[in-house]
């Protein structure tokens, strides 16, 4: 039998009772294949492979090595919150790297999307190999592949897999989700214990605010997106749209405009809302955001985020705008 096709008579998990049934079956799976050596496990924080953590630990405990890398475009208080939940929380075996130096670095004065997106991408898989080199007696890597992956790009997709590690850093692959839907991926995360926060987490993009923070990065609009996009998701959790709307996020481009603070000429960036509803990423429909909630917002922004001076909302639908902004 083909282990990358989800049996055609495979219940679909959508109750705690099949999620436990579910855990059960993985942690007999995972400690028969691993037996004593380590497993290594790149925990990004997002919903995949905090799930796989999580049951990696239940299975396998410290001999799981999970390496986080905050690559200095996490949103605010993603990194701070892996760590609470894993190293504080599940005891885990966590290395966390505080890379954004050594991004931002590389990244300075690159305009280009595809170059940035490159190189965020390089960095990471220079990171992991380093940070597997110093490990010893590891033959296996965790992965959050999902079912989606397996068929939108025949178990290759970039941003999942740890591709490109060299000829001799090669392991044995640990999948234990790769016939999941996302939704019963979350299902799973809920009965392992996972905060809501986490196991609900809107979509976001492996290299992070840096398609975000449009144009060449600099840290003082790095730094006043991450602001803004704090905002926006604690106004939108206060008036109940964060559980409603699919994806929500600011975007800064690199550009001021003339303003006027305090009385005197202040010049600044525009933030840019977007906030769309989508089954597949493929299309997506603005959210009707009601103008009193947009008005907090933006009187929040312009008062508390250094260098913005105007909020706008980005109405327009995908197609024809693609739902991220680079
Ligand atoms: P676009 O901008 O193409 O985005 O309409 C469609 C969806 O894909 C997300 N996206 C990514 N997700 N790695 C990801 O996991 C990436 O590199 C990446 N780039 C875009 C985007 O946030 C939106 O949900």
């Amino acid at each position: 039998m083909d282990s990358n096709k989800r049996p055609c008579d495979m219940q679909r998990i959508t109750t705690p009772a099949l999620a436990k049934a579910f855990i059960d079956e993985q942690v007999k799976l995972i400690r028969e294949q691993v037996k004593d050596k380590k497993v290594l496990l790149a925990l990004s924080g997002g919903v995949d492979s905090s799930v796989v953590a999580a049951l990696l630990i239940k299975a396998i405990g410290k001999q799981l090595v999970c390496v986080h890398v905050n690559h200095g475009l996490m949103r605010k208080g993603e990194s701070e919150q892996v760590i609470e939940v894993f190293k504080n929380g599940l005891d885990a075996n966590l290395i966390y790297i505080d890379a954004t130096d050594r991004y931002l670095e590389k990244l300075k004065g690159v305009d280009s999307p595809e170059t940035k997106r490159k190189i965020i991408g390089a960095e990471f898989i220079r990171i992991f190999e380093e940070e597997a080199r110093k490990l010893e007696g590891v033959e296996f890597l965790a992965q959050g592949t999902i079912y989606p992956d397996i068929i939108e790009s025949d178990g290759v997709k970039a941003h999942h897999n740890v591709g490109g590690l060299p000829e001799d850093l090669q392991f044995e692959l640990v999948e234990p989700v790769k016939l999941l839907y996302k939704d019963e991926v979350r299902v799973v995360g809920y009965e392992l214990g996972l905060p809501k926060k986490m196991v609900d987490r809107q979509p976001f993009p492996g290299p992070g605010l840096g398609v975000r923070c449009l144009g060449a990065i600099t840290r003082d609009r790095l730094h006043a997106l991450r602001e803004a996009d704090a905002i926006l998701r604690e106004e939108f959790d206060n008036c109940g749209l964060s559980s409603k709307v699919w994806q929500y996020f600011i975007a800064v481009p690199d550009f001021k405009s003339v303003g006027v603070k305090d009385g005197k000429r202040y010049e600044g960036w525009p933030a840019i809302i977007r906030a769309v509803n989508t089954v597949d990423a493929m299309s997506a429909t603005i959210e009707e955001i009601p103008y009193d909630v947009l008005h907090k917002i933006t009187d929040r922004i312009t008062k508390e985020v250094d260098g913005i001076n105007r909020v706008l909302f980005d109405l327009t639908p995908k197609p024809i705008g693609t739902i991220e902004w680079e």
